[in-house]
């Protein structure tokens, strides 16, 4: 089977802590940086379709901006709140500084974490 993963972000552009949402074919799905652990789960609430990057990451939930359903983003499940149902996760990668996702295949159990080669210089300022 071909290699599936399209580069979405640039590794650098997403801070620590934070997550962005992005188009996938037809699919919305946000990626989440954690430290330098990378997480790619459904963009939307799986209660009423709201995007959950715009609510907060508190440790490794979601928190939904609208009724506060929290999803782990490294596993998709759904922890509290009105959501129907899990998040599902995707592969997720970064190559030549681009967080590259893939569609097409389950993500194995646990986070992703950029080899050591293909991480960019962390700059730390004051
Ligand atoms: S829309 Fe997300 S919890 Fe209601």
């Amino acid at each position: 089977m071909q290699d599936a993963f399209f580069p979405v972000l640039p590794f650098a552009d997403l801070a620590d802590r934070s997550a962005q949402t992005v188009q996938v074919g037809r699919k919305k799905i946000a990626i989440v940086r954690v430290g330098e652990k990378l997480h790619a789960v459904d963009a939307l609430c799986t209660h009423m379709g709201v995007p959950l990057t715009q609510g907060e990451l508190q440790g490794e939930e979601l928190v939904c901006p609208w009724h506060a359903a929290r999803f782990c983003v490294v596993t998709g499940a759904k922890k509290s709140g009105p959501g129907f149902c899990d998040l599902d996760t995707y592969q997720v990668r970064v190559r030549d500084g681009w967080i590259e996702v893939s569609i097409d295949k389950p993500k194995p159990a646990g986070p992703t974490v950029p080899p050591p080669a293909e991480q960019p210089a962390v700059r730390v300022t004051a």
